[in-house]
């Protein structure tokens, strides 16, 4: 029986261990470290939701870089919200440089989007997108993504960084919505 969980009204049942996930954490700063080793890339880290896996990541990455945080919306309940806030507390010079946007997941695409387009008006270099998880049975907009930990089916986990109204965020495995 795979381990269960309860945050508030739900139940989450173990799918992701974090022996996994650190293992697909080196293999995409490997990937990182050889594609962009001669950029100096900037490493925007999308905060709360990337906080672990940035912390992961950025231990793997070797290439020269510098990196920062920004915030947007928070994500309420189990749907995500249309209405994504405007991209706060960026303070680096992004023209002319090489960024790599570091989200936890990609899930409709709005948010990358919407943090995509914001960042294309400051004229950066190139723009990379790295996300640990992503569902492409939800992608609802069109963008490339450069750098994926993980591809998953589309259904609400919490863990890693992952929050199901606020809490959860600490486990350092994947728990998945159980719909009962
Ligand atoms: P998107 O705009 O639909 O791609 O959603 C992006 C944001 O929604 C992520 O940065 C997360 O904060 C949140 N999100 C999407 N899917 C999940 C999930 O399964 N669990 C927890 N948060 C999620």
């Amino acid at each position: 029986m795979k381990p269960v969980i309860r945050i508030k009204d739900k139940t989450f049942e173990r799918s992701i261990s974090s022996a996994k996930i650190l293992m697909e954490v080196k293999r995409m700063a490997a990937s990182i470290n050889t594609a962009l080793a001669d950029d100096s890339p900037l490493f925007l880290v999308v905060l709360n939701g990337a906080f672990m896996f940035a912390a992961d990541l950025m231990k793997e990455i070797t290439i020269p870089c510098e990196v920062s945080f920004v915030k947007l919306a928070s994500y309420h309940g189990t749907k995500t919200s249309g209405n994504v806030k405007e991209l706060i507390g960026l303070n680096e010079t992004i023209s002319g440089r090489t960024v790599v946007v570091v989200e936890d997941i990609v899930d409709t695409g709005i948010t990358m989007h919407r943090i995509i387009n914001s960042l294309n008006t400051m004229q950066p270099k190139a723009i990379h997108i790295a996300t640990f998880f992503h569902k492409p049975d939800a992608l609802q907009k069109d963008i490339q993504i450069d750098f994926v930990g993980m591809r998953i089916p589309d259904a609400f986990i919490v863990g890693y960084g992952l929050d199901y109204d606020g809490y959860g965020r600490n486990l350092k495995d994947i728990y998945t919505l159980i719909n009962e």
